[in-house]
């Protein structure tokens, strides 16, 4: 009688084993929820989990292993993000299953204070920045790509959305107000919303030299400031200044009046990490694939885009993402 030898594939089980070892420990399935919108460092992780960074690494070496988080790297920097599920992988059920009850969790209010925290920190390397870089605004934006480089290209996706001439436009981070008389000629109102005190004056001394009588300058975070909806929502080169950027779209998609538009013009996803020191960016561009999703999430659907390839190989994306219309989805059910 001859023995069968059972046939056991390791590969498979191995990866699954590796899953639910992952999966098995409070503060891994806690640095899973709080990468649901975001990618952190292993020193920024470190410190919203109050541990050590080395421990910190191991928790994330484990993670990864199991497929449940990818890393960026950005310049020097590797940023840990949460990798997508892959359904026809094995545990790829298993995966959607563990992260849709991730999601569920609630993270512990000193997890979310540290979080905070990080975000803050990240806000105010930015604000330092537009603080000192006033005076030579243009030198440095020009150092990667500036307003002449995309204004054509954003121009062409916001001239055929073809906005009524009743329509009212917010433009977030004008920097030194070198959008706003194209928007104050095809809007009938125009609200901007400027945190740095230095660049907001910039674009004061540009609208009162354009005589721009229908356009209203605020000293405002855009991400802390009740202003009304507008039926378009205006972001040159700003989201990659913000600590949180698929909170911000969440938060900002809010302002965008229903059937309206949320314009992004950003870098595309680079490795020039001086930009950080050089123009006060916080996020190295990103990916086409990212905004998209995260538009998603915020309620808002993907439409036309145009990129645009700079002599420098720095890349730009000018995104449109529509809001639906509730009243006329409502109509055609
Ligand atoms: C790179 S500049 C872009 C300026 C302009 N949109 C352009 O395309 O030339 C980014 C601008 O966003 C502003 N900004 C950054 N975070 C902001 C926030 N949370 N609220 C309002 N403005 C912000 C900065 O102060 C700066 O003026």
């Amino acid at each position: 009688m001859s023995l069968r030898v059972p046939q056991i594939r390791h590969d498979d089980s191995d990866e699954l084993a590796a899953l639910c070892k992952a999966g098995g420990d409070p503060l891994r399935l806690n640095v899973l929820r709080a990468l649901a919108n975001d990618s952190y460092g292993v020193l920024e992780l470190a410190q919203i989990f109050a541990t050590g960074q080395s421990g910190m690494s191991h928790h994330l070496k484990v993670l990864a292993q199991a497929g449940l988080v990818a890393t960026r790297r950005e310049g020097n920097a590797i940023f840990y993000r949460r990798a997508l599920a892959q359904s026809e992988r094995v545990g790829g059920m298993l995966q959607t299953a563990l992260l849709a009850e991730v999601d569920e969790l609630e993270l512990p209010a000193e997890i979310a204070a540290r979080i905070k925290d990080v975000h803050a920190q990240r806000e105010a390397v930015s604000r330092d920045f537009f603080a000192r870089a006033a005076e030579k605004f243009q030198a440095q934006q020009d150092l990667i790509a500036g307003l002449p480089q995309y204004r054509d290209s954003v121009l062409a996706v916001l001239d055929a959305l073809d906005f009524g001439a009743a329509s009212t436009a917010l433009e977030v981070g004008p920097g030194d107000g070198g959008f706003l008389p194209e928007l104050a000629r095809r809007f009938s109102r125009v609200t901007a919303l400027e945190n740095s005190p230095a660049m907001l004056e910039l674009a004061r001394m540009r609208c009162s030299e354009e005589g721009l009588g229908n356009v209203e300058l605020r000293l405002a975070d855009a991400l802390n400031d009740e202003q009304a909806a507008a039926d378009c929502v205006v972001l040159n080169m700003v989201l990659h200044h913000f600590a949180a950027p698929a909170d911000a779209m969440k938060q900002l998609a809010q302002r965008v009046q229903p059937g309206g538009s949320l314009l992004v013009t950003e870098l595309c996803s680079h490795s020039q990490s001086w930009a950080r020191e050089a123009c006060g960016d916080l996020w190295l561009g990103f990916e086409q694939d990212d905004l998209a999703r995260w538009a998603n999430a915020a309620g808002l659907t993907p439409g036309e885009s145009l990129y645009i390839g700079l002599r420098n190989g720095f890349q730009i994306q000018v995104r449109h993402f529509a809001k639906p219309d509730s009243r006329s989805e409502l109509t055609h059910r």
